[in-house]
This record gives structure tokens, sequence and C-alpha cells, in this order.
């Protein structure tokens, strides 16, 4: 039996959404009671250690294939964790084999836009890791796509997810903080050791890394108008595990300056040469690393906005800071496949935004535009904010 949604459910999603997408995805994708989405993720390396458990967390969700061009790789993740999937080696054969409804495009970065618009293009909805695409024109035309046939495509990260983020986002929209002037966010590690991709040209600390302060501090300042940036390479080569000695084509280091409404400026910092013991596992983390500024207060973010483990808010002459907001609920930064699939089964629409993430691509972008040139880039692209009220 297909469940059908009442016109009046069908209001109330649409207000929430404010868009027309909703209606597309809704009339293209009637679920059938007791069925589950249907997921394929192409793209088995290192992260698809944290997405395929999780996604197997889902009572609404069941990984029917795993593809990935080291066919081997595929092979193993469908052993590991017991899957059970059929295994692809390649995206074509993805699309033609078991009929899915979702990809998860976990693959090296510069492959997602390519990827991600032949399964759009197939009819499936698309989770993609950061960034969805290569430029922003590309990424806005897999959007353009995806509406025009009913689907829908998200990319990473998930970090508006966190009850962290919704504290801080309160916190400035209740005017807790007083008028807000600055903000500042980093994230840095000593590298990535086990792939070539995150150094070649279309790869770089902003988008593996400075996206997530990117789309956290626009998430809570609201979307910037312009970008200022200086990029450099501090470590023209590297050794990596898939390539041997390589030359570093892109930054891995950056420095950002993001022009919000109302005077509000932020500054996103990232790299690949930042001693950080905490690596990839954050949770004790004790230290800040997002930190926001306004005349009658301030926050700080503990830990990271992908690893959040409480806010600190500082917002009295005569009281000491207060570590607020420790529970970080069932938050990790690997979710985000797992909440948008469920939220096409449940036909809720979530707090994850692909015009956020398409703003965050452009401002990657304008970055390496205004490195290259000394200029200020003007932004085009916005996104529905206050993303949590
Ligand atoms: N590793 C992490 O901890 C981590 C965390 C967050 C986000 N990410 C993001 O996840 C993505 C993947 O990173 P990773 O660390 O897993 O890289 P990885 O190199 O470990 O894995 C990428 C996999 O994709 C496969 N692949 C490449 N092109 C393909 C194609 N055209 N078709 C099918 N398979 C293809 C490769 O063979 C490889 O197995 C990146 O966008 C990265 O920014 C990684």
């Amino acid at each position: 039996m297909k469940i059908e949604i009442s016109r009046q459910k069908f209001l109330h999603y649409t207000a929430a959404a404010g868009s027309a997408l909703l209606l597309s995805s809704l009339e293209s994708f009637a679920i059938e009671e007791n069925k589950k989405l249907r997921v394929a993720i192409i793209g088995c390396g290192s992260v698809s250690n944290r997405y395929i458990p999780h996604l197997q967390t889902s009572s609404l969700i069941e990984i029917v294939s795993l593809c990935d061009i080291k066919y081997d790789r595929a092979e193993a993740q469908n052993k590991k964790y017991n899957v059970n999937a059929t295994t692809y080696p390649n995206i074509d054969q993805l699309l033609a084999g078991v009929p899915f409804d979702m990809m998860v495009t976990l693959t090296d970065m510069q492959q997602h836009g390519m990827l991600n618009k032949k399964a759009l293009n197939a009819g499936k909805h698309v989770w993609s890791e950061k960034p969805m695409a290569n430029t922003y024109a590309e990424g806005k035309a897999l959007l353009d796509l995806a509406k025009s046939k009913g689907l829908r495509i998200w990319g990473a990260p998930a970090v508006v997810n966190s009850p962290q983020f919704a504290f801080m986002s309160k916190c400035i929209q209740e005017g807790k903080l007083g008028r807000v002037a600055s903000a500042h966010g980093q994230y840095g590690h000593t590298g990535i050791s086990w792939s070539a991709f995150f150094y070649e040209k279309g790869g770089g600390s902003m988008p593996d890394l400075g996206v997530y302060n990117m789309a956290t501090l626009t998430g809570l300042l609201g979307p910037a108008k312009s970008v200022m940036a200086m990029l450099s390479i501090v470590n023209p080569e590297r050794t990596v595990d898939d390539k041997g000695k390589i030359k570093v084509e892109t930054e891995d280091n950056a420095h950002v300056l993001l022009e919000h409404e109302k005077g509000m400026i932020s500054h996103v910092m990232c790299g690949f040469n930042y001693f950080d013991p905490h690596g990839h596992e954050a949770g004790s983390q004790a230290l800040h690393s997002i930190q926001i500024y306004g005349d009658k207060g301030n926050l700080r973010l503990i830990g990271y906005d992908w690893e959040t483990n409480g806010v600190v808010l500082d917002n009295s002459w005569d009281e000491p800071p207060k570590l607020l907001s420790t529970d970080k609920g069932n938050y990790v930064w690997q979710q985000g496949a797992t909440v948008i699939g469920e939220s096409l089964v449940n036909k809720t629409e979530p707090l994850i935004n692909v015009e956020h993430a398409l703003h965050v691509l452009e401002i990657i972008e304008a970055a390496r535009e205004s490195s290259a040139s000394g200029k200020k880039i003007l932004l085009k692209s916005s996104f529905p904010w206050p993303v949590v009220k």
C-alpha cells in the first residue's frame, strides 16, 4: 500500500520548506509502507568505514549496492560490515544493476560532480560528501537538474544538525550576545596520508576541512556577501599511500574572510600543517575551535563543529563563563546520509539545505579567486536563513 500525504500535511511541509522542491520529491518518491530506502554507496575508502555502520543503524534504510573502481574495496567492505549488498566496479554498472533510490557519494572529491550528475540522470536522489561538485556552476546545474527531475540532492557537511549549533544559533537569534560583530573558526591537522586527491587540483584544505567552519559560520551569521582570502602551499611535497611522493597542487593553508550582513565579519583558517593531537578523533578536545563575539556576550564551541563537546557562554561582567550544551544527543558528523535518507522516507524536511552547501562551494571558489587576484569577490548565492531559530 502506498502512503498518501494529506493536503494539510503537504501545506505544512511546503510552508516549512518554503519551496516547491518537496512537492516534486514527494511526487516522485512515494515509498511503500514497510519498504526501506534503498541506498547505493559509491566510494568504499576511508570514510565508508563511518558511513556504512551509521546507515546500518537505521531501520528505514537498506544498503543494496557498493561500488568502487578499486573493486576489491567494495567486496572487502561488503564482507567487513556484513552488508549483503551487490558490488560493482564502476558507476555505469551500478546504475544498470540492482534498483536503488539514493546514491551516497564517497569518492575522491574531484569525481563528485560527474558521478552525482550520472546518478540524477538515472533518476536517483543523491547525498554527496563535500564538495557536491567541483565548481559552484557545476553544483548549481546539479540542483537544477535534480529539480527538473523531481529528485533531491544534498551535500555534506551535517554541522547544522548538532545541538551545539542549535544552541549557538538560538543564543544569537535571542540577542544573548547583543549586536554580533565577529566570528572565527579553525580546523586543521597534519594532513591525510592515504590518498593523493586531497592535495591535487580540485582538492585542498578548504573543501576538505574549511568547509565545516564555513557552513557553521554562515549558518550562524547568515549568508556571506563577499570574500577575501589568502591561500598558500606550505608543504610542497607529500608522501601518500596510493601514489608515493607527490607535488601539492592546491592550498594546504587558507585564511578566508567573510563579509555578512549588518557589518558582521567572520574568519576561517584551515590547513594540512596544523599540529593537533586530536586529529580525526576529538571527543576529548577541551579547547575551542569556534568563537562568536557580540557587544553583550561571546560564545566558544568546545571541540569542533563536526565533533562538538559543548559551548561556553560568557555574557556577564560578574559571573564566570559557563560551559553549556554539553549533550550531543545522537549527533555525529557522519550522520548526513542517514538523516536525509530518513527524511525522504518520513517525508519531512531536514535542516541540511542544499543551497547552503552550494553557498559554501561558492565561497571556496571565491576564496581561490581572491587569493589569486588580491581582490574582494562578491557572492551571488544565498540560502534560507536562519537555519535554526
Ligand atoms: N576519510 C575521512 O575521515 C573523511 C571524513 C569526512 C569526509 N570525507 C570525504 O569523503 C570523501 C572520500 O574520502 P576518503 O578519505 O574516504 O577517500 P579514500 O581515498 O579513502 O576513498 C575514496 C574511494 O573512492 C574510490 N573512487 C574514486 N573515484 C571513483 C569513481 N569514479 N567511482 C567509484 N569509486 C571511486 C577510490 O577508489 C577510493 O576507494 C572525500 O570527499 C572526503 O573529503 C572523508
